[in-house]
């Protein structure tokens, strides 16, 4: 199920993001210890929920069960000329490879689209993560360039390559 995050989501989330820190450590910033703790969970939430009152961002989780098995947001909602939101996403390790993540980019692209009434979708990916240019592709973006040490993960600013939905 794809769903906002919410308060309850802290444990669940910080189990996850624990069970998948190898997993997710090329592909994210480097977080500090805090972050795999439900008391920083709890942080986070708190601040996704303000940016969700805020109109700024849309936070879901992937649950299945008690579980939480992944993430999608929808963030820096800019209103105005641009009506465009930012995609990022992942999903557990264990759960890879069946198809989860482009039926859930697909999911958001047609709420960003009927609920929050915005045009465009950018999504940017290093250049060797190419499972997840296929999501991106598969969902009808398109690459429109790469940008140079654009964003800092696993601790070095790396190319991203950049992609883009007109919904
Ligand atoms: C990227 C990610 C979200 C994909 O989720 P998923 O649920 O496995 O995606 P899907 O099963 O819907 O589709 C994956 C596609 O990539 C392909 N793929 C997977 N690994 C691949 C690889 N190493 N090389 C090329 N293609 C690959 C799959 O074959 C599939 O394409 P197909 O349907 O044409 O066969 C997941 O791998 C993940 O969480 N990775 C770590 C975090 C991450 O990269 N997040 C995105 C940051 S931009």
């Amino acid at each position: 199920m794809l769903r906002p995050v919410q308060e309850l989501d802290a444990r669940a989330l910080a189990e996850a993001f624990q069970r998948n820190r190898t997993h997710l450590a090329p592909w994210e910033p480097i977080r500090p210890e805090t972050f795999y703790t439900v008391h920083g969970q709890r942080e986070v939430i708190t601040r996704q929920r303000g940016e969700l009152a805020a109109g700024t961002a849309l936070p879901m989780v992937l649950a299945r069960g008690s579980s939480i098995v992944g993430l999608l947001t929808l963030s820096s909602i800019v209103r105005g000329a641009f009506q465009n939101a930012h995609l990022g996403y992942w999903i557990d390790q264990a759960q890879q490879g069946s198809g989860v993540m482009t039926a859930a980019v697909a999911a958001a692209a047609d709420i960003a689209k009927a609920v929050l009434n915005l045009h465009r979708l950018e999504a940017a990916t290093l250049v060797h993560n190419t499972a997840s240019q296929r999501v991106l592709e598969k969902n009808g973006f398109e690459s429109y360039g790469t940008a140079r040490g654009y964003l800092r993960i696993a601790g070095q600013w790396q190319d991203h390559r950049l992609f883009q939905r007109i919904l």
